[in-house]
């Protein structure tokens, strides 16, 4: 598996296997299927509501924990305790405890939306215990980025956002370069919308290697330094989403892809006031 290097030196592996969607009574067998075909990175969340099944996927398995790469995330923290520092810590161990771990690869704040300076605060703290070896962030764009990093002691690892080829991001992650941000995708198939598989530029060039259009994307992504989650709950899929590195996109390959981007969300934009004040509401610990 090729790594990424982190800023804080924390080596990452490019390509994972999310686990959004997936019911959790699905989740465990899911994920012992994906460590059986190979994977070693997953990314869960606490919204997902499955962070019990991976942790027991992961211990079914007899892996050991250093040969894992885990990512979970914080949801948005309402301050029950008035005191959103105290509740990220709160979260943090109920994730660590649903997981069965006791420290986590990458700690991730699911969404810029409420108090995330204090949580941030606390993730700052909890990365320093060394209990998330990394931490950082998802779905922020380039300002709101920007503001944290200048705010604060520690720059987010990673940024986990939208990225798929009708959404590229290739202005947001020149700005995470420039700051030492690692890109990560979300969506990387875009849950398939816009008919993404059959889509003929993705289809020709996948023709072209004798692979298919999911490997195809996988593939731009990763010869974009961009870190990869796919979701799939087939195995056969599984396998295939881990089969990219034997052929290489060429540079007008990557043009014609590069030629797809509409530049908008295919999902939502975390901008949009009805958007924020929906997933504001949504509680989850
Ligand atoms: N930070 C965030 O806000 C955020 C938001 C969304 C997602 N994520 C993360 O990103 C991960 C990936 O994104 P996603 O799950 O939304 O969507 P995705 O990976 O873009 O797409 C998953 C869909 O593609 C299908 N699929 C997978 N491999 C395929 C293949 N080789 N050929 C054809 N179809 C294939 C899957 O179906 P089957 O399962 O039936 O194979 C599923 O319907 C998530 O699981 C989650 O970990 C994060």
């Amino acid at each position: 598996m090729h790594n990424v290097t982190l800023n804080n030196g924390v080596e990452m592996p490019i390509l994972g296997f999310g686990v959004f969607q997936i019911p959790d009574e699905e989740t465990q067998a899911a994920v012992e299927a994906a460590l059986a075909a190979g994977y070693r990175h997953l990314d869960t969340a606490a919204s997902y509501g499955n962070e019990a099944a991976v942790g027991a996927a992961i211990k079914a398995s007899g892996i050991p924990r250093g040969e894992l790469f885990v990512t979970t995330k914080l949801w948005i923290q309402h301050a029950p305790t008035g005191n959103v520092q105290e509740d990220t810590r709160r979260a943090f161990d109920n994730s660590l405890h649903r997981l069965g771990m006791d420290y986590l690869d990458l700690y991730l704040i699911h969404q810029p939306l409420g108090d995330y300076y204090s949580e941030w605060r606390a993730m700052q703290e909890i990365n320093k215990e060394g209990r998330a070896r990394a931490i950082g962030v998802s779905n922020f764009h380039p300002d709101r980025l920007v503001d944290l990093i200048d705010h604060n002691e520690i720059v987010p690892a990673v940024n986990q956002i939208e990225t798929h080829p009708f959404h590229q991001r290739a202005s947001d992650q020149n700005l995470m370069m420039e700051r030492g941000v690692q890109i990560e995708s979300w969506g990387p198939f875009a849950e398939g919308r816009n008919n993404l598989f059959t889509d003929p530029v993705l289809s020709a060039i996948a023709e072209e290697h004798g692979k298919s259009v999911a490997q195809v994307v996988l593939r731009w992504l990763i010869q974009r330094d961009v870190v990869v989650i796919p979701k799939s709950v087939r195995p056969e899929r599984m396998a295939q989403n881990l089969d990219v590195f034997d052929f290489t996109l060429t540079e007008e390959q990557m043009g014609l892809i590069a030629a797809l981007d509409t530049g908008a969300s295919l999902f939502f934009d975390h901008r949009d006031p009805a958007m924020v004040s929906w997933l504001g509401g949504r509680r989850y610990s």
